[in-house]
């Protein structure tokens, strides 16, 4: 078996959501760590825009919000550093992103390696990138779903840590099938944050290993 090349820590997490609109996702993050069901607080929630709602009700939550304008950096290297040492400088143990429609730099990518996980709506390495649920019913798959990831510097392809499966239905359109996905990822992805703070992930080559309990 390939060496290990990451064991996620057992303590209690600094969490930052890095959302670019409704924020569901973020919501369902929340609502596990409010549960106890991931040991982490939430200690940032960040976004590239000024008016994604998530970012607002965040701020309704009294969390800590920060919207960094894109417009004010040179280069999406400048802002990307920009985003590490407002990480860097709260601790952040694990980046979430949730709806955060910007590709990372590979510097931000290699800063925070197995520190970043994100959500996409399809069963990876099947349909990265974008409108994923149109083209998962026009390519006539049977099923789709959604896949909890680490974030490598090529686009959806790092680590996979969970999947949940949906069939696509004959009279599905890109909205039905995308609502159904949605229930599955805010399931899995608190899961995954829970796993990830019970020190239960461990890479080994790009695989993922699910430990026991206590292991
Ligand atoms: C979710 O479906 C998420 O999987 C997707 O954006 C939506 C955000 O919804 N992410 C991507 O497509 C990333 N490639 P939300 O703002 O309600 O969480």
């Amino acid at each position: 078996m390939e060496e290990v090349v990451f064991r996620s820590p057992r303590k209690k997490g600094r969490i930052a959501v890095f959302l670019s609109g409704r924020g569901s996702n973020f919501m369902a993050l929340r609502e596990a760590v409010e549960r106890g069901d991931i040991s982490a607080e939430i200690a940032l929630v960040l976004s590239n825009k000024a008016d994604a709602p998530g970012l607002l009700r965040a701020r309704e939550w009294g969390l800590e919000t920060l919207f960094l304008d894109p417009k004010l950096f040179a280069s999406r290297e400048d802002y990307d550093r920009a985003v590490i040492g407002e990480v860097e400088s709260r601790r952040i143990d694990l980046v979430c992103l949730a709806g955060y429609m910007r590709v990372l730099t590979p510097a931000l990518c290699d800063a925070l390696k197995y520190r970043i996980v994100n959500i996409h709506p399809a069963l990876l390495p099947s349909f990265p990138g974008l409108h994923v649920q149109q083209r998962a019913i026009d390519w006539g798959v049977r099923f789709s779903g959604c896949t909890v990831h680490f974030v490598a510097a090529e686009v959806d392809m790092g680590p996979i840590i969970l999947q949940a499966v949906v069939p696509v239905l004959q009279d599905d359109t890109e909205e039905t099938l995308a609502a159904r996905i949605l229930v599955e990822e805010h399931k899995i992805y608190p899961q995954a944050g829970g796993l990830y703070f019970d020190g239960r992930i461990e890479v080994r080559g790009r695989r993922v290993f699910i430990l026991e309990h206590g292991a």
